[in-house]
């Protein structure tokens, strides 16, 4: 007999990793889904819905924007009360955003069993939001899915061993299935040349919230020898705007900046790029996928494999570290893989057996 999951999600990378564990559940089991309502517009929410045939969830909490300590608390609430109310067999919780801590200590304070997609990832990073989230997301988890040996190397060190499985990335599912639809008029449809354009996003707190690294990203941009493609998030958008510095990034004639952009189309232009340039932990993962050389504007990364062979280099946010990575010569070293397309597969025969 088929079991009631129950997965809460709320921000934009959350909703690529739900999609292909959707599918999977319902073919044998119920399962309901909660947005936070932490990520809101349109195309940071509704879009990966859409493209990524996810149906509506069936709660939405509207919590918006916030505080961390504001956002997060206002989850806990919400959440606990829609878990008292549809009392799930487990909760299934995604990556390391407030989203996913909220969700994981409303289900293990009502002591239903929780499933962490995306387990024992570190940066080391004191302080990082993520790192605080999936720490303690990991600590209250009873069933672990680890995408790499290395996660599950991490967990060791902090004691964690029971419920502990390997099964692959869920979004490295996702991007096995969307590839072939993947086409190159999609950059040409934007004025670039596939192979010949660099694809970057910024976000990361760190980076999107300081002024002086701001700085020191735009004028690497504005030296950058080649087109650039900036679909920027609201983070980023708003403190440029807010500090005067969208107008000198409007201004140069070789970065478009664009809104955040459909899965469909990010994906297609991370396909084709020349290079990515990032402090996403998804987009360095997608970069590595694609074999398309990453710079990571930060200093540590989760998904240290991609290190590995030169495929990503991480510079900080350093004008002089990001312009030499820029101009690097193509790596061509062979690459670990992060899954293949039966990772999700994985994820609930492991589930059915750990939780009858
Ligand atoms: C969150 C996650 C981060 C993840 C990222 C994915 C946390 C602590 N951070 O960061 O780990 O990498 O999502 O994109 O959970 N905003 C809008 N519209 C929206 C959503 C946000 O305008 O739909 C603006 C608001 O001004 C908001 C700001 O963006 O204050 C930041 O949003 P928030 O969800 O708090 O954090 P992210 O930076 O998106
Ligand atoms: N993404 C997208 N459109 C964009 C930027 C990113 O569809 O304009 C996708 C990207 O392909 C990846 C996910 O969003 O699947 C990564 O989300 P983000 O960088 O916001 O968060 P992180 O992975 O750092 O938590």
């Amino acid at each position: 007999m088929g079991m009631k999951f129950l997965s809460v999600v709320g921000a934009r990378p959350q909703f690529v990793k739900l999609a292909p564990l959707h599918r999977e559940l319902v073919k044998q089991h119920e399962h309901i889904i909660v947005h936070t309502g932490q990520h809101y517009d349109y195309r940071m929410s509704q879009v990966f819905f859409e493209e990524l045939k996810i149906p509506d969830p069936q709660h939405n909490l509207g919590v918006g924007s916030g505080s961390h300590g504001e956002q997060t608390g206002k989850m806990l609430a919400a959440i606990e009360q829609v878990l008292q109310q549809e009392r799930p067999r487990c909760v299934i919780v995604y990556g390391d955003t407030n989203s996913t801590l909220a969700a994981a200590l409303a289900a293990s304070k009502l002591l239903i069993p929780v499933a962490h997609v995306e387990a024992g990832l570190r940066s080391y990073r004191h302080g990082m939001p993520e790192e605080i989230n999936r720490v303690l997301t990991d600590h209250i988890s009873d069933v672990l899915f680890c995408p790499s040996d290395v996660a599950v190397r991490n967990l060791r060190k902090e004691g964690i061993g029971k419920g502990v499985h390997v099964v692959g990335d869920t979004m490295t599912q996702v991007l096995k299935e969307v590839d072939a639809k993947l086409g190159a008029e999609v950059p040409q449809s934007m004025g670039v040349r596939p192979g010949h354009y660099l694809l970057a996003t910024i976000h990361r707190q760190e980076n999107a919230d300081s002024r002086e690294n701001m700085t020191a990203i735009l004028d690497a941009l504005e030296r950058y020898d080649g087109e650039v493609l900036l679909p920027l998030h609201p983070r980023t958008a708003k403190n440029l705007k807010g500090w005067g510095m969208m107008g000198r990034l409007e201004s140069m004639s070789h970065v478009k900046v664009k809104e955040p952009l459909g899965f469909l189309t990010f994906t297609a232009l991370e396909k084709f790029a020349g290079h990515i340039m990032t402090d996403s932990g998804g987009v360095q993962k997608e970069a590595y996928y694609f074999h398309v050389p990453c710079t990571t504007v930060r200093d540590e990364t989760e998904w240290v494999e991609t290190l590995e062979g030169g495929w990503n280099v991480l510079t900080g946010a350093d004008k002089g570290k990001i312009e030499s990575a820029l101009s690097r010569p193509r790596p061509s070293k062979d690459q670990v893989s992060y899954g293949d397309e039966h990772v999700c597969e994985r994820i609930v025969a492991t589930l059915e057996a750990e939780l009858r």
